[in-house]
This record gives C-alpha cells, sequence and structure tokens, in this order.
C-alpha cells in the first residue's frame, strides 16, 4: 500500500467539515487525528468527543493518534468514538501486548508508534501482533516541526525486521513529511504517509494533494 493520510492538527478547527470535504475530493482514504493529552506530550488538541462528531461526515479510514499516558484507559471511547485504527505509544503504556490485544478485540486494527529515540528492538517480541508500526520523525506534540534525518535508516531498518519475522504490519512514518522528502521515506519503505502543516498550510489544499498524487502515482 501507499496512501497519504493528512494529519487533522493542521486543519481549520473552526470549519472542520469544509477540510475534511477537500481532502475527500482529493481522493484521499485515510485521515490522521491526532490526540494529545497535555502530560504526554506538552500540547493539547482534542478527543473522542471531537473524533465522534466528525464521524458521520465521512467514511475516510480513521487512523487515530493517541499520544496521551496510559492510552489503556481510553480503548473503548476511541472505538466507540469510530477509529478503525488506534495507535498508542510504546512509551506511553505499561503493558503494551495487553494493550494491542484489547483494542484487536473490538475488531480494529492495532499500531504502536515509536518516538525518535526509542528503538526497533522493543518491538521484537510483540512483532506478528502489530497492524501498523508508526515511526515518529519528530517529538510528538506539535505540528510543523523539521523530519529528523536519523529516521530514513530507522525506516529500513523496520521494514528489515518485518521481512525478517514474517509479519505484516503497516509502516507509517509522522511528523515533518512534505512533497520535498517524501519519496526519500517512500524509497525507505513507508507506505501510510502522515503529513500535517504541508497539507493544511499549502496555498491551495486540492493542488497540494495533487502534487502528492503525482508523486505517489510514480510507485505504482
Ligand atoms: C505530531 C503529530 C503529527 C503532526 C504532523 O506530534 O503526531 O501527526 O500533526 O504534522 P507535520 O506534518 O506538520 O509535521
Ligand atoms: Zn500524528
Amino acid at each position: 500500500m501507499l496512501e497519504l493520510s493528512p494529519s487533522l492538527l493542521s486543519a481549520n478547527f473552526a470549519n472542520l467539515e469544509a477540510d475534511i470535504k477537500k481532502l475527500e475530493e482529493g481522493g484521499i482514504n485515510y485521515l490522521h487525528l491526532d490526540v494529545m493529552d497535555g502530560n504526554y506530550v506538552p500540547n493539547i488538541s482534542f478527543g473522542p468527543v471531537v473524533i465522534k462528531s466528525i464521524r458521520p461526515m465521512t467514511d475516510m479510514i480513521f487512523d487515530i493518534h493517541l499520544m496521551i499516558e496510559k492510552p489503556e484507559r481510553y480503548i473503548e471511547e476511541f472505538v466507540n468514538a469510530g477509529a478503525d485504527i488506534l495507535t498508542f505509544h510504546y512509551e506511553a503504556s505499561t503493558h503494551v501486548h495487553r494493550t494491542l490485544q484489547n483494542i484487536k478485540s473490538y475488531g480494529i486494527k492495532a499500531g504502536v508508534s515509536l518516538n525518535p529515540a526509542t528503538p526497533l528492538d522493543t518491538l521484537e517480541y510483540i512483532i506478528n501482533d502489530l497492524d501498523l508500526v508508526l515511526i515518529m520523525s519528530v517529538n510528538p506534540g506539535f505540528g510543523g516541526q523539521s523530519y529528523i534525518e536519523a529516521m530514513s535508516r530507522k525506516i529500513k531498518s523496520l521494514k528489515e525486521m518485518r521481512q525478517k519475522h514474517n509479519a505484516d504490519f503497516i509502516i507509517s512514518v509522522d511528523g515533518g513529511i512534505k512533497t520535498g522528502n517524501v519519496r526519500n521515506v517512500i524509497n525507505m519503505g513507508a507506505e501510510l504517509i502522515i503529513s500535517g502543516s504541508d497539507v493544511f498550510g499549502a496555498d491551495d489544499i486540492m493542488s497540494r494533494l495533487r502534487e502528492y498524487k503525482e508523486i505517489f502515482d510514480e510507485y505504482r
């Protein structure tokens, strides 16, 4: 797979529906929803109530990225809010294996996210339980930060690790992705590409989406 999952964090919060419609018109299938609790990360964004209220606006796949302490406390809320993929931080959950199983018990996809400094080794014994791995290519908390170059190597190693273990999770990358560097992460193995400020900060969102589509088409 190769898909763009625009991060709603950089959208216009006063009119989310308008931005969601633009993504749909642009042929986007995934929507990345960044949940921040002001504790695990310094910023506060939105929670299940907001997600539930935008759920009826679209059929896009809701790719929820939980940046919250002890995410295991809120799984059911996010499932009820309309999650299709629920990704939490390895660093924020005490019993990662249990949290994964709990998410999957609701029949949705479960993902684990790793901060830039967290090694891939942590995934070794849960590798066949994962539906998605989200490599953070910035320190989580804010949109508009710069891509950390060392993460290219990490994506490549993750792809090798997936092959070695015969696992079949999606490789996703989040933070600092722009049309100018997206080929680099795709070449390394990224399949679900998150982009926030580059999409919603564009003068013309539709033409920015077309630029991404043209780049992705080079790989099809
Ligand atoms: C960062 C969030 C990202 C963020 C990406 O903590 O997880 O999803 O919105 O924004 P950009 O693409 O601007 O780096
Ligand atoms: Zn995110």
